[in-house]
């Protein structure tokens, strides 16, 4: 199973709305079980396809302490989310070694298929609920810096366009 190349904010295909799975067939499950390995290999806690320049909407997941535990979610929604909301720090593999605050639901119920195409709900809170927020973002063409003041979003766009560069001059 191959990994997968992780788009880099402030990439522009970052910003591609995801269509929904028409058919969770063995496409899909090899596209799940290889953002898997990407995911696991990067050492993230989440993915959604649009980071790996898919436009679908799959996203895969491990919160757990073993990061044994996948979570694969397909065409997810929300269906319920909590008045209260949440403030935690968010990391992306998009815009690695960056990480600040975002404010989000506390709690939410996501309804979604899981990757035989078999429909669950998931009560999600804590670090699993902010993660289905954030990757369900990415499915809609958003990344976690849009939150942030449109100061610090230009210093990570410069940080990030830097960074590339160097690393393409040493590649
Ligand atoms: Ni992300």
């Amino acid at each position: 199973m191959p990994q997968l190349a992780i788009l880099r904010y402030p990439d522009p295909r970052l910003h591609t709305v995801a269509r929904p799975v028409t058919a969770v067939d063995d496409r899909i499950r090899q596209l799940v079980a290889d953002m898997i390995e990407t995911m696991y290999a990067a050492q993230g806690v989440g993915l959604a396809a649009t980071q790996v320049d898919v436009h679908e909407r799959v996203i895969v997941m491990d919160t757990s302490e073993e990061r044994k535990a996948p979570l694969v979610l397909i065409n997810p929604e929300i269906v319920e989310r909590s008045a209260e909301l949440a403030l935690a720090e968010e990391g992306c593999l998009s815009v690695p070694q960056v990480y600040d605050r975002v404010e989000r639901h506390a709690r939410v119920r996501v309804h979604a298929l899981d990757r035989e195409g078999r429909p669950f709900e998931l009560d999600a809170q804590g670090l699993t609920a902010v993660c289905v927020q954030h990757e369900m973002d990415h499915l809609v063409g958003k990344v976690f810096v849009e939150y942030l003041s449109a100061f610090k979003r230009d210093r990570i766009r410069t940080k990030m366009l830097k960074r590339t560069r160097d690393e393409q001059r040493r590649a």
